[in-house]
């Protein structure tokens, strides 16, 4: 026998007090294999069950699924599915006469009640909008609405409204106009990013990423998405010490954005992961629209329990009603720097064709 088979020998049979087994482990180790199977299975179903009875009390405090009385976000987002189907309809090819009867009346119901709440906004003009095209579209086929042409004259704001709203004519060619530049390098020139330039980066250049980001489509244009950026030092490193994916690089991450998805946009209980699809295209849009200002940026997982969940967002002042889709570590990218190959598998993996 070796010497170091020896000294492991002995290391098995005499572990120092500080290697030996607990009691609880010694225990544990003497069931038989069934009931230790059978136990790590519930403890783990358990624990899983535990994190989704939290996601779903979120999502029942949040969503309209069960309140009656509405958050202003609620409310908003019931009128906003509505005024959107009709712009949906009116962007038909050929729109049917007189559809949307059920949608007319609870907007004509709704948007007095939310303006005597919370006044005009963008939404309100928006939706006013929506209803003059589809009663100039009407008209121009012969039909009025004499009803909802007095209740839009009537409720909508007269002035320093906005002018978006129903539908706009696109041709091919603006498409096309917009669309011709190497898009496979832009996609191919995309890479996470772990080391940056050791200062801010001009606001502006986030602000417009924002921006281009909010052009994601969502679930009837509700636009579930925020994002809550953190700039200071003590503010990314202490967000950053709740997040596991970022050793080696946080503490020089110069800007932190953290993506959520307000649940309060969402009404039903099919609607229960809508968050997460539309605040994951969010973050996706994001992301390319930062690579399009020349920034990096790393996603950083949000895949944890409930309980660091919710220190995470006191810490970061991100209210119960918004969902963590990710972080997303931000700043310019440094002269010369390495990055993860990251290979991707073939596409015919991916595309399967019928
Ligand atoms: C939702 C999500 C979470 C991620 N979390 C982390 C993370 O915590 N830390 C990290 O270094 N990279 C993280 N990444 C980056 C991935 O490792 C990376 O996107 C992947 O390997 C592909 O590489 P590429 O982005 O350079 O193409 C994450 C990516 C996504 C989409």
């Amino acid at each position: 026998m070796s010497e170091e088979t020896k000294q492991a020998a002995s290391k098995t049979a005499d572990p120092s007090p500080a290697a030996r087994p607990s009691l609880s482990w010694r225990l544990w180790s003497k069931l038989p294999a069934p009931i230790r199977k059978w136990s790590r299975e519930t403890i783990v179903k358990r624990r899983v069950a535990a994190n989704y009875k939290y996601d779903m009390r979120r999502y029942v405090d949040a969503s309209s699924t069960l309140t009656k009385e509405y958050s202003r976000e609620s409310y908003r987002a019931l009128i906003t599915m509505d005024y959107h189907r009709l712009e949906k309809g009116m962007a038909l090819p050929e729109p049917r006469l007189g559809f949307g009867v059920d949608v007319l009346k609870r907007l004509q119901r709704d948007l007095p009640k939310y303006i005597s709440a919370h006044g005009h906004d963008d939404m309100t003009d928006v939706a006013f909008n929506a209803l003059r095209e589809y009663v100039g579209f009407h008209a121009k086929q012969g039909m009025d609405f004499p009803e909802l042409q007095a209740f839009v004259d009537s409720q909508a704001r007269r002035d320093g409204g906005c002018e978006s709203g129903g539908t706009h004519a696109l041709a091919r060619r603006e498409v096309e106009d917009a669309t011709g530049f190497d898009a496979s390098r832009f996609f191919m020139s995309r890479h996470s990013i772990r080391e940056f330039v050791q200062a801010p980066v001009e606001a502006e250049k986030i602000e417009r990423a924002v921006r281009h980001a909010m052009e994601s489509p969502s679930v009837c244009n509700r636009q579930s998405w925020r994002v809550h950026w953190y700039r200071k030092r003590e503010r990314i490193d202490q967000m950053l010490s709740f997040q596991d994916g970022n050793r080696g690089f946080g503490h020089a991450v110069p800007e932190l954005l953290v993506i959520t998805s307000d649940m309060s946009a969402f009404t039903k209980a099919g609607e229960r992961n809508q968050c997460w699809v539309d605040g994951g295209m969010f973050s996706m849009a994001l992301v390319l629209a930062l690579h399009a200002e020349r920034l990096g940026s790393c996603c950083l997982n949000w895949s944890v329990e409930a309980s660091r969940d919710s220190a995470m967002r006191a810490s970061g002042q991100i209210p119960d009603n918004e969902a963590v889709m990710m972080m997303l570590a931000v700043g310019e990218i440094p002269g010369e720097l390495r990055v993860a190959q990251s290979p991707r598998r073939p596409v015919e993996h991916v595309l399967r064709r019928d």
